[in-house]
């Protein structure tokens, strides 16, 4: 009986495992903006639907207060905002500040 249960741990463990890698996906910003530039474009310089600034280039705190302002936002399955919101649910804190960083930069690198 007791070989059943240590399978059976080790089976949650697995799935586990896959599923979080899933959900938290790459914790490389590079990899994680390539989904952004879809919207944003590569060098973070598209005004997305014609509505966003150019996120290239803003400062790092900034950045974060507006990611963190989509993944908190609460506007159900409408709205333009529910885009972006959808772009950064799965994000943790430390994804989102390394995001951030990468995009900030993306700005820095261009101008110089
Ligand atoms: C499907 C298109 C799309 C994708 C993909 C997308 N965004 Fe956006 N983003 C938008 C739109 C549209 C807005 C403007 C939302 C608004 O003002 O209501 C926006 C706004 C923003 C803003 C605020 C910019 C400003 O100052 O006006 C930031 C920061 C941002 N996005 C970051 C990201 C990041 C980081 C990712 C990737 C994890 C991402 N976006 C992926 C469409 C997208």
């Amino acid at each position: 009986m007791k070989i059943y249960r240590i399978l059976l741990i080790i089976t949650f463990l697995l799935f586990g495992s896959l599923f979080a890698r899933e959900i938290t996906r790459s914790t490389v910003p590079s990899e994680i903006y390539k989904g952004c530039a879809k919207c944003h474009g590569k060098d973070g310089r598209n005004i997305a639907y014609g509505r966003s600034d150019e996120i290239a280039g803003q400062d790092v705190e900034d950045l974060v207060e507006s990611i963190n302002f989509f993944k908190d936002s609460q506007f159900g399955s409408r709205g333009i905002i529910h885009v972006m919101a959808n772009q950064v649910k799965h994000l943790n804190d430390e994804q989102i500040e390394a995001l951030a960083k990468y995009i900030s930069n993306l700005g820095k690198k261009k101008d110089d």
